[in-house]
């Protein structure tokens, strides 16, 4: 659908008028015109004038701190869509670790500003990790709270989460998260830092990594706890599904090893 641009701006505010009446509890209605203020609105049709976003289609998550949508952009090519809340709940959890991190050093300001700089920082890690091969979707835009990425499912739905699959080949998978996190660390200098079944999907027979805004680099003084807490959670899953894990301690090393 290609519409004139103010046209396309009404159409985008029916459509998310529609979205905050399907919503069927009043949470979920509350959480819609969260999501969708004044400045997110602004925002999106900013990205509509350059053509990253066309149409909204549906909403695929709400989660505690934003909500991932649907879209496609102005050749019909679907996309996904990550607003983070302005609210004060997100900036509670996300302000320790904007400190924490050398590349926002000095960055202080509004409570709007951080959330930004989250998005921002979600964009970069998502860059240095598909720059690096990683399996992650493949980032377009940030803006503002937005985050625009590749869409990874089909038409109708996105990809299951790696915690809802049944897997004939459990091991692969296993070897091949362990393949990623050694090169998100080595080649990336980044530690995910939340990764687990609940942030993995599973598409076409690949994993793919996603929800990386809170990853930090090797360097940060939590690091290693973070890794080891990510082999905990993977080692702990390919257990219940019956894989014979490796020693944490031995995946550690080969994450972290140089190799000579
Ligand atoms: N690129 C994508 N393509 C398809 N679906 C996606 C994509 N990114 C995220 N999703 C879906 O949106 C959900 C939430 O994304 P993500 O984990 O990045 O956000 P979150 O803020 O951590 O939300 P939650 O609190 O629910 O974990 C994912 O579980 C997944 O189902
Ligand atoms: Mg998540």
């Amino acid at each position: 659908m290609t519409l004139p641009r103010e046209e396309a701006y009404d159409a985008l505010e029916h459509r998310v008028m529609a979205l905050r009446q399907n919503s069927r509890t009043g949470d979920e209605r509350q959480t819609m015109s969260e999501v969708f203020d004044k400045d997110t609105m602004l925002g999106i049709y900013k990205l509509m004038k350059e053509g990253i976003i066309d149409t909204v289609e549906y909403p695929v998550s709400t989660g505690k701190e934003g909500n991932v949508f649907a879209a496609r952009d102005s050749k019909g090519k679907m996309v996904a869509l990550k607003i983070y809340r302005t609210s004060n709940a997100t900036f509670n959890r996300i302000s320790a670790y904007i400190e924490g991190d050398k590349r926002f050093r000095g960055l202080a300001g509004s409570k709007r500003k951080i959330i930004m700089a989250w998005a921002m920082k979600e964009y970069r890690n998502l860059q240095r990790m598909h720059d690096a091969g990683v399996s992650v979707p493949k980032p377009i835009r940030f803006h503002r709270n937005m985050l625009v990425m590749r869409y990874i499912g089909t038409q109708k739905a996105p990809a299951p989460l790696l915690k809802d699959v049944a897997l004939d080949n459990a091991e692969e998978v296993y070897e091949f998260l362990l393949e990623q996190m050694r090169l998100m660390y080595q080649e990336a200098g980044l530690v995910h830092a939340d990764l687990s079944e609940y942030n993995i999907l599973y598409y076409r027979r690949q994993a793919i990594i996603i929800d990386v805004g809170q990853a930090t680099l090797v360097e940060h003084i939590n690091a290693k706890d973070f890794l080891y807490r990510d082999i905990d959670n993977i080692n702990r899953f390919f257990r219940s599904r019956d894989v014979k894990v490796k020693d944490r301690e031995d995946i550690f090393k080969e994450i972290t090893e140089v190799e000579e």
